[in-house]
């Protein structure tokens, strides 16, 4: 399987009306995990780059509920883009996966679903040492 075809860009149904939009997001149908967790991040700006890091046990499905924002994703192999630029679609990154979200609009709010609870010590912060884990882990 590609990084890509492992990482893919959903698309969420729009159930809007002359009201509004609507956009519903159950874990473990329209996302394959359960969702334990809900963070946004907004304040950034194109300056900035954030996540660097990849996550033992963590998945995630980021959305930009507004503005926009990019999401580099690799497995030290491949790498792919993402431009996050639509409430109604998002991006899943499974277990293992390194991400940088950079580029954000100033009205960037990059709404992320996490599959855990937060525990700073799945994290791996340093690219180097991703990288080892991955040629071991081959
Ligand atoms: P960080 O992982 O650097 O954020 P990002 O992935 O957006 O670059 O997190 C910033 C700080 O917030 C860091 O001290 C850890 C803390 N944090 C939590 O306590 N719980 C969470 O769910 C997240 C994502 C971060």
């Amino acid at each position: 399987m590609t990084l890509q075809e492992r990482c893919p860009v959903l698309q969420f149904r729009d159930l809007g009306d002359e009201r509004g939009k609507l956009v519903v997001i159950e874990g473990a149908q329209a996302i394959p995990f359960d969702i334990k967790r809900v963070f946004y991040i907004y304040d950034s700006d194109a300056s900035v780059v954030r996540g660097q890091h990849a996550n033992r046990e963590s998945e995630f499905v980021l959305i930009n509920v507004a503005g926009r924002s990019k999401v580099r994703i690799t497995d030290g192999k491949e790498e792919f883009i993402v431009e996050l630029n639509k409430p109604m679609m998002g991006v899943y990154i499974p277990k293992m996966i390194w991400k940088d979200m950079y580029d954000f609009s100033s009205d960037s709010v990059l709404l992320v679903l996490a599959s855990t609870h937060y525990d700073g010590s799945e994290y791996i912060r340093d690219y180097n040492d991703y990288l080892r884990i991955m040629d071991a882990e081959a």
